[in-house]
């Protein structure tokens, strides 16, 4: 039985072969960036500014030194929330966030950082009214997710981050489901802080990832320890990027990253959306005439590549389960670290199936899917 890989939200899988080829290449030629002149240590150098480079164009930020690297968005948005909040400040998100966001909140409520929701309906859709009626004098900044990773359901970033300018506030954003495969551009859409992930829809290597940070942003350090400069100060130094970043990079994951947008720039950010809209649109299409099937989110809006479903009342375990042993199909079922929008939904027994396609999904593929979900739901 072939796989059918439908899980892209929680990773991809088919990495084009110049990610491969980066990688292995990284690993034979590549010393440790920064802390020395050998050539080996240079190829990474090399390699990991000219991924800063690109990374900073992608996403419309000014200054390539301002892309930081980590080990992905859960570690990005550690960096972020702690290094931007203190006791007495105010926060506010929404109900779609993931608790790599959510986490860290709560951690501060702990020393006296207040955070608001913006709660999301049982499409998980919210009122953007919400956000300024939330915002009090010591509002420091709003954290919103581009798409949710459960439903697929995206903000609108540019209408929060205009209200976010308007009041002065820092904007945080999590596209961890949409870097690579929606435009971003930080200046025109008033993001201070974007924060990203390799590993999804920009096609890299699992353990890269970053933040980039509107130069102004005072982030405050997460991690100390080496960076092969000013070795004799007591204080992490304080130039970006090495004041976030300490010890040493991922350079071969990096170099896979690298390859990886270089492909996404060639084929275009346009063609890649709309090849993944025509997968949902046929999948949708498919599944509707299945009675019983229950989707999740909203689909008059605009909406990132995944279909949350349920059928009937079966537990969306037992549903994936069939999925994969009987037609070799991958999904993710159950919770998806996104507790707020399950309340919201009223799937926090049931959980939901959650099919997410990917650039390297075949109409085939999704036909297969279709028709399988008809087998088991008769
Ligand atoms: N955050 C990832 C997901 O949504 C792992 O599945």
């Amino acid at each position: 039985m072939e796989l059918i890989y439908l899980d892209n939200a929680a990773t991809s899988l088919n990495k084009p072969q110049c990610v491969i080829d980066a990688v292995v290449d990284a690993m034979k030629k590549f010393g440790n960036s920064g802390r020395s002149a050998c050539s080996q240590s240079l190829n990474a150098s090399r390699v990991i500014y000219e991924a800063r480079e690109k990374i900073a164009s992608l996403f419309g930020l000014d200054k390539a030194s301002n892309v930081v690297f980590t080990s992905g968005a859960t570690e990005s948005l550690n960096i972020a929330i702690n290094g931007l909040l203190n006791k007495g400040d105010h926060v506010i998100t929404t109900d779609l966030e993931h608790n790599s966001v959510l986490r860290p909140l709560y951690a501060l409520t702990k020393i006296g950082v207040e955070v608001s929701y913006v709660h999301a309906d049982s499409s998980g859709n919210v009122n953007y009214d919400d956000f300024s009626k939330l915002i009090k004098p010591n509002t420091k900044a709003i954290i919103t997710t581009h798409a949710s990773n459960l439903t697929g359901n995206v903000l609108d970033i540019s209408r929060i981050g205009a209200l976010a300018y308007e009041h002065n506030l820092i904007y945080i954003v999590d596209a961890s489901q949409t870097a690579g495969a929606f435009p971003i551009n930080m200046s025109e859409m008033n993001i201070d802080v974007l924060v990203f992930t390799g590993h999804k829809s920009l096609l890299g290597p699992q353990g890269t990832g970053g933040l980039c940070v509107k130069e102004g942003i005072d982030i405050k350090p997460f991690k100390r320890g080496g960076s092969g400069v000013q070795s004799y100060l007591e204080d992490h130094p304080s130039e970006m990027p090495t004041k976030l970043e300490a010890g040493t990079l991922n350079g071969h994951g990096i170099a896979g990253l690298l390859a990886a947008i270089t492909y996404i720039n060639e084929v275009g950010i346009s063609t890649i959306q709309n090849k993944e809209k025509a997968l949902v649109t046929r999948f949708l299409d498919g599944i509707s005439s299945i009675d019983g099937i229950k989707v999740y989110g909203d689909f008059g809006k605009e909406h990132a590549p995944i279909v949350a479903l349920n059928w009937r009342d079966m537990d969306s375990t037992s549903l994936a389960d069939e999925l994969m042993e009987d037609f070799g199909i991958a999904t993710r079922p159950g919770a998806h670290c996104a507790p707020r929008m399950h309340k919201a939904l009223g799937t926090v027994d049931q959980g939901v199936v959650r099919f997410s396609f990917g650039y390297g999904n075949t109409f085939e593929e999704v036909d297969k899917a279709v028709n399988a979900l008809k087998e088991i739901c008769r």
